[in-house]
């Protein structure tokens, strides 16, 4: 069996994947073709279960730790990110993939991210190796990876073929939601 990979490589990998996505939607960008088009939202489908279910684990499972053991203002400014995050992902789930506006929702995703992943990758990650024992920090990367196994892999699960329901909160705030419950009991224990 390969070696349990500590919680910053887990994390890390995900920001990776996250930039692959935004590199080939950027590479999108303008096209007009209706397999573009279609690509273009398949691809901000996964990239919006991607980030929410990586954010959502980071909010359960790490940023607690960065609270005891770092600095609870660096934890809560990292929370108000993903929370702006939330919001334009939230606004972004409601356009079609040739709305004039989804390309500007778009790239304020990418910066967002692009801005926060920075800093965690900067700063944060950087003081959880000083600060917490590489033994828990692979501990931490087993939770985080069976979070992640439980977690809703899918926006909206219900309507598989047909255009997103037009709800007011959006489906990916239903995402959110359904993966804080799938979440429960993931931040207890050791
Ligand atoms: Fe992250
Ligand atoms: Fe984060």
């Amino acid at each position: 069996m390969a070696e349990q990979r500590d919680v910053i490589e887990v994390l890390e990998h995900d920001h990776r994947e996250v930039e692959e996505m935004f590199s080939e939607l950027e590479s999108l960008r303008g096209a007009d073709t209706e397999d573009a088009k279609s690509r273009r939202k398949k691809l901000t489908e996964t990239v919006t279960v991607e980030l929410v279910r990586h954010s959502v684990a980071e909010e359960v499972l790490v940023y607690p730790q960065v609270d005891d053991k770092i600095s609870k203002e660096e934890a809560d400014h990292a929370r108000e990110e993903h929370a702006e995050a939330e919001e334009t992902l939230t606004r972004l789930e409601k356009l079609d993939a040739d709305d004039p506006v989804f390309e500007a929702e778009l790239s304020t995703l990418m910066e967002e991210i692009r801005h926060h992943v920075e800093d965690e990758e900067g700063q944060m990650f950087a003081e959880m190796r000083r600060v917490i024992d590489e033994d828990e920090l692979r501990k931490l990367g087993s939770r985080v990876e069976a979070f992640k196994k439980v977690a809703p892999t899918r926006p909206h699960p219900n309507v598989p073929n047909e255009p997103l329901p037009r709800t007011a909160a959006g489906p990916a705030a239903s995402l959110f939601d359904r993966m804080r419950d799938a979440a429960t009991g993931f931040g207890s224990g050791d």
